[in-house]
């Protein structure tokens, strides 16, 4: 039985109010399970990273629900969601997030330690966690020595690190090049597994291939889902 990691249900979003509401998202059902890795695509504008933001708990939705690895987060206070988030989230940004005065692995330990990670195994589990991306000779390096690729690399360690059921990004190889774009999806593919599913936000096409579906966002409504090159060659 797939285990269904984050879903949403008939979930709107509208900033603003009175004549400057502007409906965002439109009544988006979706779902992400464990053991695939989901591309949500669509125009700049359509809403991409309004609905990642709000699957994710860091935005609240208007109307409908949605379920973060078995939590109705939608109804949950902040602290709740924050918590929810902490366990089973990891979250890739387009910008990496990392602080510049940290080495690679004291950005990962760091996090683990608000986790509530003791120090030492903190260290030992960024220390693997940068091993698995390629990074097992940049331990010590800090961001303004790596380059971009290497920079994303720290983050999805970081996301990783924590061991999360879900991971999601948001545009995460949108400031790569195509050979670095391409083996950094590599990577997130790689960590695909019957325990944990992966959600992407992305304009780029050629991370298809990596997925197993992709939804496509047109307009604050899903346009379509279609099957992507993961499951090429299987039954349809
Ligand atoms: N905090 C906000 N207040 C008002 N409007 C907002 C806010 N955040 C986003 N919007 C509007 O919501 C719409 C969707 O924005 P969103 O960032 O989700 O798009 P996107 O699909 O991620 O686009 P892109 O591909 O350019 O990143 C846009 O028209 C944007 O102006
Ligand atoms: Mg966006």
């Amino acid at each position: 039985m797939t285990r269904v990691l984050v879903r949403s249900e008939a979930l709107e979003k509208t900033f603003g109010e009175g004549e400057l509401a502007t409906p965002v998202l439109r009544g988006i059902s979706m779902d992400v399970s464990a053991g695939e890795l989901v591309l949500l695509m669509g125009p700049s504008g359509s809403g991409k990273t309004t609905l990642i933001s709000i699957l994710a708990g860091l935005l609240r939705p208007t109307a409908g629900q949605v379920e973060l690895c078995g939590t109705r987060i939608s109804e949950q206070r902040e602290a709740d969601v924050t918590r929810v988030r902490r366990r089973h989230l990891g979250f890739v940004f387009q910008s990496y997030n990392l602080f510049p005065a940290l080495t690679a692995l004291d950005n990962i330990a760091e996090v683990l330690k608000l986790k509530g990670v003791p120090a030492r195994e903190a260290k030992e589990r960024a220390s693997r966690a940068l091993a698995d991306v390629g990074l097992g000779a940049r331990l010590h390096h800090r961001p303004g020595e790596l380059s971009g690729g290497q920079k994303q690399r720290v983050a999805i360690a970081r996301a990783l690190a924590g061991d999360p059921a879900l991971v999601m990004g948001d545009e995460v190889t949108a400031a790569l090049d195509t050979q670095t774009a391409l083996h950094v999806l590599e990577i997130l593919r790689q960590q695909v597994s019957s325990e944990r599913g992966i959600l992407l936000v992305t304009h780029d096409r050629r991370l298809e291939q990596f997925a197993d579906r992709v939804i496509e966002i047109e307009d604050g409504r899903i346009s379509r889902i279609v099957s992507g090159g993961a499951n090429a060659g299987e039954a349809a």
